[in-house]
């Protein structure tokens, strides 16, 4: 019956009166599509750059690229298998599974955890993409031609010191968010990754060419690649791994709500490693784009999550055409940050549809909503209420969510997702859905989500906390 049902959706026939079978994406380049746009974000553009100019540039690289291969790349099949398995939104698909195969529906909560966690995070995603908004009108008009450090700091300043500008350009991205989940998997998400991922590789490409004739790419190549194994610390690694499960969105349900779209014939372990090789490589050419440019004006590279919004305006602002390829570079974040602001959005709204009636549209715009109000608590840390400090030391409500979701919730839900894969689930059924022969590739894949993916993420989730 289930069968029949796929079959009809597949035809296209399946908004008729029946409660209509999960949707599909209409091929293997959709789906990859999609995941890369949820994978590529302010993660690679804005967040990866920073991080590995404060981690000391080759050295954070390749400890990067090890936690990738390692933990990223199992924990990603995981995600995509149970998703695909379950085929239901993130939470019912963990109780069922849990059900199934552990013997208790409780295993739901990881849903729930990873479902709460991705609103919050489209609260704040949602708030920083609004300063990538704001700021192409403001390099269209050449704002920052010939601007200094100081000048480009203080416009900074001013953005966040303005709450009715952040909230009308967090309102303006959560609208178009909106907009899109609202029109469903193939209509919308689809449609939307259809015409955004090949644009964005077009700007990307774009960047770096301009970064090659006009910055000192020689210079940032090196910064990049140039291996230098004393800078390897332990707080360096915890970095890496963080940012790789961000930058791959683990942890949260996010990937298993894709995977339930997933056409059977799909192979998994392939998919994983063409995500997770397009995410990586769009986080290093990001740093080709960027660094080059810094360097040609002896800026610093270890800036901070200033770099893209400080650092690099001066460097537009004093290069030929650099308002136009600033504009570009800022329409770029945008577009990266749009195609995985809808799988933020997404696994939710799967999630709620599978246990309300209220249908994609209400359950849409009802949960954009609550994110789009709760963003609001980023807006008001950076200007009235900068002095409500949770943590401490100059830690605003924007660093507490931002530190909960990151340090305490994708990490409890990655290790949860890769026990359960490794350990609840039989040995056999991850193996056949995986599609792996019996063999070395399939125990490989067995002791990493057994073994070292729950034991680094702890590891490092431990260290964050306490440390
Ligand atoms: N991967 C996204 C980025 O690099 C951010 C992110 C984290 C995300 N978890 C997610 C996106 C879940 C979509 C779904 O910017």
């Amino acid at each position: 019956m289930v069968g029949a049902e796929g079959g009809l959706d597949r035809a296209g026939a399946g908004d008729g009166a029946v409660r209509a079978a999960p949707p599909m994406w209409s091929s293997r380049l959709a789906f990859i599509l999609a995941a890369v746009g949820s994978a590529v974000g302010l993660g690679n553009i804005w967040k990866f750059p920073y991080m590995a100019g404060t981690g000391g540039g080759s050295a954070f690289v390749l400890v990067y690229l090890g936690c990738v291969l390692l933990v990223g790349v199992p924990v990603l099949m995981s995600e995509l298998m149970l998703g695909r398995m379950a085929r239901k939104g993130p939470i019912t698909a963990m109780a069922s599974l849990g059900r199934r195969f552990g013997g208790t529906p409780a295993w739901g909560l990881v849903g729930v955890v990873g479902v709460v966690a991705a609103v919050l995070i489209l609260s704040f995603y949602s708030v920083v993409a609004g300063w990538a908004l704001a700021y192409v009108p403001k390099l269209a008009s050449g704002t920052f031609a010939g601007a200094d450090a100081a000048r480009s700091a203080e416009a900074f300043g001013a953005l966040l010191a303005d709450p009715a500008g952040l909230f009308l350009w967090h309102s303006a991205f959560l609208l178009a968010t909106v907009l899109i989940v609202m029109r469903g998997v193939r209509s919308g998400i689809e449609v939307a990754v259809t015409w955004l991922m090949p644009l964005l590789f077009l700007m990307l490409l774009v960047l770096v060419g301009y970064a090659a004739v006009a910055g000192d790419f020689a210079r940032a190549a090196g910064y990049l690649f140039t291996p230098d194994f004393s800078k390897v610390t332990p707080e360096l690694v915890i970095a890496a791994a963080g940012q790789a499960f961000f930058s791959l969105s683990l942890g949260l349900g996010a990937m298993l709500a894709y995977g339930a779209y997933l056409p059977e014939d799909v192979s998994i372990p392939r998919t994983a490693v063409v995500i997770a090789g397009a995410d990586t490589l769009c986080a290093l050419t990001a740093g080709l784009a960027i660094f080059p440019i810094v360097f040609a004006h002896d800026l610093d590279p270890a800036e901070g999550p200033g770099l893209v919004f400080v650092t690099l305006p001066v460097a537009f602002g004093g290069m030929p055409f650099g308002s136009l390829f600033g504009t570009v570079f800022f329409v770029l974040i945008v577009v990266a940050a749009l195609t995985s602001s809808v799988a933020l959005l997404e696994p939710a709204v799967a999630a709620l549809d599978d246990r309300t009636r209220l249908g994609r549209v209400r359950l849409t715009v009802g949960l954009g909503a609550f994110a789009w109000l709760f963003g609001l608590l980023t807006v008001f840390s950076f200007n009235i209420w900068s002095d409500v400090q949770p943590l401490g030391d100059g830690r605003t409500l924007f660093d507490l969510i931002d530190w909960i979701t990151a340090n305490l919730m994708i990490p409890l839900g990655a290790t949860l997702i890769a026990v359960f894969a490794g350990w609840v689930l039989g040995r056999e059924a991850g193996r056949l859905e995986l599609g792996l022969p019996p063999g070395a590739v399939h125990g490989l894949w067995l002791a990493l989500v057994r073994y070292v993916a729950p034991l680094a993420i702890l590891v490092i989730a431990w260290r964050k906390i306490v440390g």
